[in-house]
């Protein structure tokens, strides 16, 4: 049997060697090249002007908050790029382009992910979060392993409070991604409407919920539920103290998947639908004490009139609406005002709530009504529950 010259060994290793090149050099030189040269420009709508640097050439606070980004080596565990792989859109929102780095030099790429991508972190956390996140990850996310950022606060009495080094950071990080924050908006912030009812509760919803509760939640909420947290000193609005208010299953379950904007409380709508109903019922456990004391005082049908005078003269209902439902103007704000057909507070919690209001929120403290009329305004709010459309609740 004659060998043609091209099946000797030499040249085949030659072919196969040239293939590998052409190849690697098409996949990943050739291709990325051509991809990523036709997102060059930025859209029409987006100013293209360098975030970083003013008219005058010096520094902006999102230009130092970069600087600061690069020193701490935070790339050493956050990309900054979302590839065009498989279901990372899903997370993160749209692939990045091209124009998105234009004024990044040297880059932020990076190339491993320890923690999640930054690319689209704008908006997606409160600059409290941020904060108490810089100063101690675990007061935020209780089983982090990102190392702390102690030495971006200062001393400030008792409490510590974000330097302009963190504050520069943190205008930086709510940079990220900001041109296209309604896109990413659309495609990973929450936008289903829950509608299946709770499930019956079982043991095992309890002990998963305690779990997950302890996993996620008591470095803002604590974990006696109260509020007191690692993170309390940098938040306002302050975590919701869960012992004064009875919630039903169905609202802690909104409030979960949707956060609070405006707020720290993230959203938690990467979890399942199990566990978020577990922590539900565990959350939901907390201010079971509160639902019979406050229905009581919705009892006294006199104390309600006086008390509903009292909500329209100290202009609650300007906010909090008619008969507690809120008006749609009013859902835009960040927080959004409570709805009071769906949840129960203890006396003593709402009184506090009309003394101090609630810092860092629109809610302040209610100046428009007489503290002799208080008792009259709890009957009046605790009358708002829906005690029809929650009645299973009740018969469990
Ligand atoms: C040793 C690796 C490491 C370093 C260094 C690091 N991080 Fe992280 N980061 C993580 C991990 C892991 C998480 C996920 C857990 C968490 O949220 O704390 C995270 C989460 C985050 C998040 C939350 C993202 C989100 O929306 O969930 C932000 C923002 C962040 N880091 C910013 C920074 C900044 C700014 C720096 C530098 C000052 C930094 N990180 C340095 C590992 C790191
Ligand atoms: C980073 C801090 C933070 C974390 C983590 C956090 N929360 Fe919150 N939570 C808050 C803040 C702040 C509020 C108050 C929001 C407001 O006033 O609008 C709140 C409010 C709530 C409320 C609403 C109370 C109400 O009256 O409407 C519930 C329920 C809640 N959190 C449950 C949880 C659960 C369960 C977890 C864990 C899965 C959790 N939170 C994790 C900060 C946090
Ligand atoms: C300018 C709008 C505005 C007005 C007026 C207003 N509220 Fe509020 N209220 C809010 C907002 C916003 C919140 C949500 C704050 C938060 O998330 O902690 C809130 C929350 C509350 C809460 C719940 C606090 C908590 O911890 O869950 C109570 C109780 C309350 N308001 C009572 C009243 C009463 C009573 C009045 C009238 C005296 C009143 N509000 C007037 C906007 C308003």
């Amino acid at each position: 049997m004659s060998e043609s010259k091209a099946e000797k060994p030499m040249f085949v290793l030659l072919f196969a060697g040239f293939g590998c090149f052409l190849l690697s050099f098409l996949g990943m030189g050739l291709g990325p090249w051509i991809s990523l040269s036709a997102t060059m420009e930025p859209p029409k709508e987006i100013a293209d002007a360098n975030p970083y640097k003013d008219e005058n050439g010096d520094k902006t606070d999102i230009g130092r908050g970069r600087e600061t980004y690069i020193n701490e080596g935070c790339w050493h565990c956050h990309s900054q790029f979302v590839r065009p792989v498989a279901n990372e859109e899903f997370r993160y929102g749209p692939v990045s382009e091209s124009w998105e780095s234009m004024y990044d030099v040297p880059n932020t790429f990076g190339t491993r992910r320890i923690g999640p991508d930054l690319s689209r972190e704008a908006g997606r956390r409160s600059n409290d979060w941020h904060y108490a996140h810089l100063w101690n990850p675990r007061s935020t996310v209780p089983r982090s392993i990102m190392p702390k950022y102690p030495w971006m606060f200062e001393q400030d009495g008792e409490t510590w409070k974000p330097s302009d080094k963190a504050k520069d950071l943190v205008a930086y990080l709510q940079y990220l991604g900001g041109a296209k924050k309604e896109e990413v908006r659309k495609m990973v912030w929450p936008s289903r409407v829950v509608t299946a009812g709770a499930p019956q509760v079982t043991e095992a919803h309890g002990r998963r919920g305690k779990a997950l509760f302890e996993k996620h939640c008591i470095g803002c909420h604590g974990d006696k539920a109260d509020g007191v947290g690692l993170a309390k000193d940098f938040l306002a609005p302050s975590a919701a103290d869960l012992t004064t208010r009875y919630l039903p299953r169905e609202e802690i379950f909104r409030v979960l998947f949707m956060g609070s904007e405006g707020s720290a409380m993230p959203s938690f709508s990467e979890l399942t639908e199990k566990d978020l109903w577990a922590l539900a019922q565990y959350v939901h456990e907390f201010g079971k004490d509160v639902r019979g004391p406050a229905l009581k005082t919705a009892d006294n049908a006199a104390a309600v009139d006086r008390g509903r005078q009292a909500y329209i003269n100290g202009g609650c209902k300007t906010c909090h609406g008619e008969d507690g439902l809120v008006p749609e103007s009013m859902e835009s704000l960040q927080p959004a005002p409570k709805h009071f057909r769906d949840r129960l507070y203890s006396a003593d919690y709402l009184k506090h709530v009309f003394e101090k209001g609630r810092p860092g929120t629109v809610m302040v403290p209610a100046t428009g009504v007489k503290p002799a009329d208080y008792d009259d305004l709890v009957a009046y709010l605790s009358s708002l529950f829906d005690r029809q459309k929650y009645k299973a609740e009740e018969d469990r």
